[in-house]
């Protein structure tokens, strides 16, 4: 084990490694910039190399804090387990990150390179700034200061990191099971989620579950010239037009039958205590989306029907000519890539029946479909007025100075009911990204305070859970 010696050698660097050009990198930021340098995009196989090699530096890196870390290999990336010495009689809190990180593109968007982290504006600039590598070392730096002051912690602790949750986590589950009297923890901790607005403490008690597909539709057997043949066959380009628009209502529900069956309605007090929750106004969504309106399912607010209802979306539909100029081409297929948001209580097994279902039956005629189905999660919920839940609330109120709000996210994690499932823990989500954080997207970013709000954050919850 390297010691702690080694960090304190990086410390004493003369200039900071950003190249000097801002004095005010502490050796902290230097540590994350470090780890925000390596692209380790996980949905790329020519990443491969990258994701690894930012897994071994995590490795490193956290044996100099004095833990005891293991690489545990799986069919794809790296996962990542570091613990302190665990003693009987104390609890166990597991923290979850992951240290992959979304694809970059499109580059030219990107103020600054997207693995090059740069601080402007009290931000943090860089790929995984906010998700989820600034969150996530955060936690770790907290430890390290916590050992540094102390080499006994308050709890059994197990730092669980995973390299494929940008790609639906694939390989986690089966990891879990394997090792499951190991990692059985008291309670788990993320900070992967959202803050409603900076310097408001937000705890996340739930996540929406998500479903993925690819519709194709083929049509002749290969691309054909509209002049011959326009008016003898289908088109798959238009015909996956209607397909996609059948999707929903005119009023933005979702057309699909029995969709909505096991969706748990959302209770009043849920309702009358977002209401009152800064940040998620239909303004504050204007603002943040920069979008000429807002449009969704009706009788709910904005914040209501991202947290709380289900939705389908379309990622990305393409087909036929997309090239400069005009081209006149009938296509021989075309495309749609498809999600669904769940909530509590939907299966996402069971709404990928219904949506292949949907589909088969409103395909247009002259084409046939293929649908590939894709990566899913289940939704989450739990009582964020638990034992734990309010320790978390303390933590969060002890690190911000501030009355913590409780709200339910809109994206989705998959792996937290998977826990549920599979270790019988449940997770408090200690958000700490903002809602202008760009994460997929062009430029994210992390603020500075909210990186720093994260180590002191991870500090006051090992105190508070040990209690
Ligand atoms: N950190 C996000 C999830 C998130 C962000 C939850 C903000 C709540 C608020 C995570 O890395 C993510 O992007 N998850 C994916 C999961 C998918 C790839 C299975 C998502 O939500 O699209
Ligand atoms: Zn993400």
């Amino acid at each position: 084990m390297a010691g702690r010696a080694g960090s304190f050698v990086e410390f004493a660097l003369p200039a900071p490694l950003d190249g000097g050009k801002h004095r005010s990198v502490t050796p902290q930021l230097n540590d994350l910039f470090k780890f925000l340098r390596f692209p380790s995009i996980s949905t790329s196989s020519s990443h491969a190399p990258d994701v690894r090699a930012c897994a071994t530096w995590l490795v490193e890196r956290l044996e100099d804090m004095g833990l005891l870390v293991r690489l545990h290999e799986t069919p794809k990336h790296p996962i990542v387990i570091a613990k302190n010495a665990h003693k009987p009689g104390r609890r166990h809190v597991m923290i979850y990150g992951h240290y992959d990180v979304q694809p970059v593109d499109p580059l030219e968007l990107w103020e600054s390179p997207p693995f090059e982290p740069e601080i402007r504006d009290g931000k943090i600039w860089a790929r995984g700034a906010t998700d989820n590598k600034g969150q996530m070392f955060a936690h770790a730096l907290g430890v390290d200061a916590m050992l540094a002051e102390n080499p006994d912690l308050p709890v059994n602790l197990t730092f669980l990191f995973e390299g494929e949750e940008e790609i639906g986590s694939p390989n986690l589950a089966q990891f879990l099971v394997h090792n499951c009297d190991e990692l059985k923890p008291d309670v788990i901790a993320i900070s992967d989620t959202g803050m409603v607005a900076p310097g408001v403490p937000t705890l996340g008690y739930g996540l929406r579950g998500i479903t993925c597909c690819e519709a194709i539709l083929r049509g002749p057997s290969g691309d054909l010239h509209s002049g011959l043949f326009g008016g003898s066959v289908a088109n798959p380009a238009s015909a996956i037009g209607r397909l996609v628009a059948s999707l929903h209502k005119i009023d933005g529900t979702v057309a699909i039958s029995g969709f909505y069956d096991d969706v748990r309605p959302l209770e009043q007090w849920e309702r009358t205590m977002w209401s009152h929750v800064p940040g998620v106004s239909d303004m504050d969504y204007l603002t943040v989306t920069k979008s000429p309106g807002l449009y969704g399912e009706p009788g709910y607010s904005t914040m209501e029907r991202v947290s709380s209802r289900p939705t389908a979306e379309v990622n990305g539909i393409g087909g036929g000519y997309q090239g400069e100029g005009s081209k006149t081409v009938l296509p021989s297929e075309a495309f749609a890539k498809l999600s669904f948001r769940l909530v509590p209580d939907q299966d996402p097994k069971r709404i990928m029946e219904l949506v292949a279902h949907h589909l088969e039956w409103n395909c247009p005629p002259g084409v046939r479909i293929e649908i590939i189905p894709g990566h899913d999660g289940k939704p989450y919920i739990t009582d964020p007025n638990s034992t734990y839940g309010l320790a978390a609330q303390e933590a969060l109120r002890a690190a911000f100075d501030a009355e913590p709000v409780l709200i339910r996210e809109g994206g989705s994690i998959p792996i937290v009911q998977t826990f549920r499932d599979v270790l019988g823990a449940d997770t408090l989500l200690l958000g700490l990204g903002l809602s202008d954080a760009q994460i997929h997207a062009p430029n994210e970013n992390f603020p500075v305070e909210n990186f720093e709000a994260g180590i002191r954050l991870n500090q006051a919850l090992l105190k508070e859970l040990a209690k």
